[in-house]
């Protein structure tokens, strides 16, 4: 038997403290595009997302709340659950880290790591961020913030454990070396690569003054640095040592993270696994961020954006769409409602809407033979679609669906088929309907609800990757509502 091709792809798993936002939804959105992706193409797929639910935010944010930690954050994670089914998220694993079995595979990989001489016993003294759970030296601070978000930072001075990443720096190279791809996009592998060539420090990765987390095997007064346990989430969810989907799914094809957490995914985590004996993943691609208003997105400032409101007010896939069409993944980009709404307008109502309108319109007052032989099918590149979608390249993706959409929309024009009638008129509408039905399929990842919608217009079943060429049309229209809603 021949083995599926197979694709992991995760997203961070997110802190508990409050509600997910449009920064939240936008890895999650476009990692839930890239596993429909792989699924169109029949690959065995698995796409993994979930909540980090220890560290000291979450213990601090459980007693303002009056909660035990453990109460709080269930409270937070059926909100994770429940926006992610209102943005039609198609996640395969939700692991938590408060899961028992998780903190077993914690305590067991961390066993292994000292069992390698790669643990031991010092002394911590610095400055830690609590909303960022990060470790920082004195001279990293910036005007006596933290570099990252500007936040206060605390003086922390405990014993604590290390983890030699100093010694990784060799194998860690060689892997960025020997692996390209490891290191994505492009633009943001010279960062790392030039700080891993600087030279790693050890770090810390136990505290004693945190209760809330994985307790330290070795040592049972320390507590497991939050960002250690949480990393090994994404073998946990798989059931490593023995587990099956273990044997299937890893090594990881793409963890997709926001570029501020970089670091930990493309160095310390490969770190870890090389010291535990497992194969790294394959590719860490880190994205870029959504400002809101120009800003950081953040409460303090009021310029949270809502994803669930965005979608219940100009449609779930309009939101989808917008976030992956904007710019491209690994770049940065200011949300706007009126953006959404120039793109629901000029590209969902005006290109995609308007073609299958215009279709199943004229193919309702048609009673012949829908037959012909194709002659759209020449500008359609679904293996350049294909390709772009491979390198993660979600907007060029949907640049090259869209510019496809457009000259079907032209051909209607040209060809002015209100002028037309019986077997030229049948050959038009053939023509126009299978590219709908094709165009139906690549939209489906980034627009299920709409790729949905249009089939059912046009008779069609979902297909998948392989059902992207002209065949004989055989479905049977009916002529239903617009597709998308035009915003004043
Ligand atoms: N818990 C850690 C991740 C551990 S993974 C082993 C964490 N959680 S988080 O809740 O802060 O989520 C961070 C992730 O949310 C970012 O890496 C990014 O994927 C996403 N985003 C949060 N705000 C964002 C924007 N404003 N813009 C785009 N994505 C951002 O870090």
């Amino acid at each position: 038997m021949i083995a599926l091709p197979k694709f992991y792809i995760t997203t961070p798993i997110y802190y508990v403290n409050d509600k997910p936002h449009v920064g939240h939804a936008y890895t999650t959105v476009a990692a839930d595009v890239l596993a429909r992706w792989h699924r169109l193409k029949g690959d065995a797929t698995f796409f993994l997302t979930g909540t980090d639910e220890h560290g000291e935010k979450a213990e601090i944010a459980a007693e303002k709340a009056g909660k035990s930690p453990k109460e709080f954050v269930d409270g937070i994670v059926s909100e994770y659950k429940r926006v992610w089914e209102a943005l039609n998220i198609s996640y395969d694993g939700f692991i938590r880290t408060s899961d028992p079995a998780h903190e077993e595979t914690v305590a067991k990989a961390i066993e292994k790591i000292y069992a390698n001489g790669d643990i031991y016993k010092g002394f911590y003294e610095g400055w830690y961020c609590i909303p960022d759970e990060t470790f920082w030296t004195e001279l990293q601070l910036k005007d006596g913030k933290c570099p990252e978000c500007g936040r206060d930072v605390k003086l922390l001075k405990e014993e604590s454990y290390f983890f030699k990443l100093s010694k990784y720096q060799d194998r860690l190279l060689k892997l960025y070396n020997d692996n390209k791809d490891f290191l994505s996009p492009k633009a943001r592998a010279k960062e790392i690569l030039n700080r891993v060539k600087d030279g790693l420090k050890d770090i810390s990765i136990t505290r004693t003054t945190i209760k809330w987390g994985v307790t330290f095997p070795l040592d049972k007064k320390h507590t497991l640095y939050v960002w250690v346990d949480a990393l090994f989430n994404y073998i946990s969810a798989l059931g490593w040592p023995e587990g099956q989907k273990f044997k299937e799914f890893w090594p990881a094809d793409v963890h997709l993270v926001g570029k501020e957490i970089n670091w930990f995914h493309s160095v310390i985590w490969p770190a870890l696994l090389l010291s535990a004996g497992i194969e790294p993943p394959k590719k860490v691609f880190a994205h870029g961020w959504w400002t809101s208003s120009g800003r950081q997105m953040r409460k303090s400032f009021g310029n949270v954006i809502d994803p669930v409101l965005m979608a219940e007010k100009y449609s779930l896939d309009a939101f989808r769409y917008t976030l992956l069409k904007t710019m491209p993944l690994g770049e940065d980009g200011d949300f706007s409602e009126d953006g959404l709404k120039t793109r629901l307008n000029n590209e969902l109502v005006a290109e995609l809407g308007n073609l299958l309108n215009r279709t199943v319109t004229i193919a309702a007052g048609f009673d012949g033979k829908i037959e012909g032989k194709p002659e759209l099918d020449a500008c359609l590149n679904v293996k350049l679609v294909d390709e772009l979608m491979e390198r993660l390249d979600t907007h060029g993706a949907l640049e090259a669906i869209f510019s496809y959409i457009k000259i079907a929309n032209k051909y209607v024009n040209d060809k002015e088929p209100w002028k037309l009638k019986g077997a030229e008129l049948g050959n038009v509408l053939y023509n126009l309907l299978e590219a709908v039905r094709i165009i139906s399929i690549l939209v489906s990842p980034f627009m299920p609800g709409s790729s949905e919608k249009i089939n059912a217009q046009i008779g069609a079943e979902p297909g998948n990757l392989g059902d992207c060429v002209f065949r004989p049309f055989n479905g049977k229209v009916v002529k239903g509502e617009h597709l998308f809603r035009k915003m004043p």
